[in-house]
């Protein structure tokens, strides 16, 4: 397949332009969807593989809710579908490689089914490459940006009416699709992501987001908290709250101000039985206010996810992330002090323009000093459009990438198993999310510090509060025994207990 080429993508002022004036207001939409499009469904079968990051996941729950309103069916077997959509992320190139590649499969299958198959690019890249993704990949029928779903019916409807590819990439300031009870298409029914933010605002120099993405747009406390409260009644036992930086949450409620801290304490309240997690946290704005809520409501999870990207302070700068590495360490310390044995993770670049070997030391130290339970390491991966790709030169050989990525890698594994022995002996409470991948007789689980833990079935279920001895582990896994089923309050309380001679 011939490889797109990295043009026609928006600069920063653009993005900002068509913001300002783009996006279709909800009652020309819900006036669209009357327009006859639901007939055009006719029960057609609609399948949605989805790539990239939660953010991703989330929105196909949204696609699909609009989609089964206009008469879809949903499908997870791609041979009964009528339209396939893929919903993709456009990070790193080789994400985007990826995504060409599944494009091409489908491509081949188009052909065999001639031309019955519909073929949909939603998500990140759609926004990214926008009419090059027609024109080279000429199989596409509808190219659709992530503010853009409400308009699918119709897309859908005139691609197939006009034989002509239809495209909505327009980003919005107001969408936050926040009236939208998402349909939870690839759930465990145990754990969903709520989605409370879109677009991000930080324009950090290496990274696509904000061109695919747009503005930072909080959406309200009362529709989070009647979509938790949906989750509840349903049986869900956990939410991840999403946004790309989620510490700059804020909506004005009936005059007031909520802060994102605010936001997960309300959250925290819908129900004792409900572990509050979110993601991602910019290290920039991570509050004193937001730590106390992680101590003082035993539902919110004890763990962070704290992206550093980088060790040295001259790189963050480059990177523009706005802090320094002894500020982030400062914050660490934060967090562990006001949240013992809080567990961190983080997202490194490797390689970034001008990286010499002893910033890559500092990355290195700085993971020795702060001693994460898990990481996402990657290779920087240039892209169009963005500060980095404009104004630096991606001057790291791939082979010293390469080798610093890996020795990050290896640091990291040697930490996650380090941390992972040191949980041998203890009891954790456990979330029974399903069955463990190597084996039907045992389940999966995590930690209130995101560890996945492995044990015996015996009666429990998905869903279920377990208390499981750890026994064992790998790097990745901790392996154990249950002990009994319990309540997240009744954990609470019994931690607590066993906290108290140690307090006193
Ligand atoms: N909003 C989140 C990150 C979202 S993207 C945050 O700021 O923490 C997820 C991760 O992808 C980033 O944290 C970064 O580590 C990585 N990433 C983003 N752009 C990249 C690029 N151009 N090359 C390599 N990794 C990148
Ligand atoms: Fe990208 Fe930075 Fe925004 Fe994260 S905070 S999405 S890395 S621009
Ligand atoms: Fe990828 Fe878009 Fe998420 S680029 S990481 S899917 S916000």
């Amino acid at each position: 397949m011939e490889p797109i080429e990295d043009i026609d993508v928006l600069s920063e002022d653009e993005v900002r332009q068509r913001e300002a004036g783009a996006g279709s207001t909800e009652d020309e939409n819900l006036d669209r969807m009357k327009h006859g499009y639901d007939e055009a469904a006719g029960g057609k079968q609609v399948y949605i593989e989805t790539y990239g990051c939660q953010m991703n996941v989330a929105d196909s729950g949204v696609v699909a809710s609009v989609l089964q309103e206009s008469g879809y069916g949903l499908t997870q077997d791609q041979d009964e579908a009528d339209v396939v959509l893929l919903n993709t992320c456009a990070i790193r190139e080789n994400a985007e490689q990826k995504i060409r590649t599944r494009l091409g499969m489908l491509r081949a299958e188009k052909e065999k089914r001639e031309g019955e198959l519909m073929m949909g690019v939603l998500g990140c890249m759609a926004e990214r490459l926008r009419e090059k993704l027609l024109e080279q990949e000429d199989l596409v029928d509808v190219v659709v940006g992530p503010d853009a779903y409400r308009d699918l019916p119709r897309l859908l409807y005139e691609a197939d009416a006009t034989g002509q590819a239809a495209v909505n990439v327009e980003l919005s300031k107001q969408e936050t699709y926040q009236d939208i009870q998402p349909v939870r298409y690839d759930s465990n029914g145990v754990s969903a992501y709520v989605s409370i933010m879109r677009g991000c605002d930080n324009m950090c120099t290496f990274c696509v987001v904000p061109f695919t993405r747009g503005r930072e747009e909080s959406r309200s406390v009362t529709t989070i908290l009647s979509e938790v409260s949906q989750l509840v009644e349903e049986g869900y036992k956990e939410v991840t709250l999403l946004g790309q930086n989620v510490n700059s949450y804020h909506y004005t409620d009936d005059g007031t101000s909520v802060s994102f801290a605010e936001l997960v304490d309300r959250v925290s309240r819908v129900s004792p039985e409900l572990r509050v997690r979110y993601s991602t946290s910019h290290p920039k704005d991570c509050t004193d206010e937001l730590l106390q809520v992680h101590h003082e409501r035993p539902n919110v999870c004890n763990y962070i996810h704290l992206p550093v990207q980088h060790g040295n302070t001259e790189v963050l700068d480059r990177m523009r992330r706005t802090y320094t590495r002894e500020e982030y360490l400062a914050l660490t310390e934060r967090a562990k002090e006001l949240c013992p044995g809080v567990s961190l993770s983080t997202d490194i670049i490797a390689g970034f323009c001008g990286e010499t070997e002893e910033q890559h030391q500092d990355t290195l130290s700085l993971m020795e000093e702060v001693r994460y339970d898990h990481a996402y390491m990657f290779k920087y991966s240039e892209r169009p459009q963005t500060y980095a790709a404009r104004k630096l030169e991606d001057d790291v050989p791939e082979d010293v990438k390469q080798r610093r990525l890996e020795e990050i890698i290896e640091l990291q594994n040697q930490h996650s198993k380090e941390s992972n022995e040191s949980e041998i002996g203890r009891v954790h409470t456990v979330l029974v999310e399903g069955t463990s991948k190597k084996s039907d007789e045992q389940l999966f689980g995590r930690t209130d510090t995101n560890k996945g833990v492995v044990f015996d079935r015996e009666d429990y279920e998905q869903g279920d509060y377990v208390k499981v001895r750890i026994d064992d582990c790998t790097s990745s896994t901790l392996l154990g025994t249950a002990i009994e089923k319990t309540t997240l309050e009744e954990a609470a309380r019994t931690d607590s207990i066993t906290m108290a001679p140690a307090v006193a």
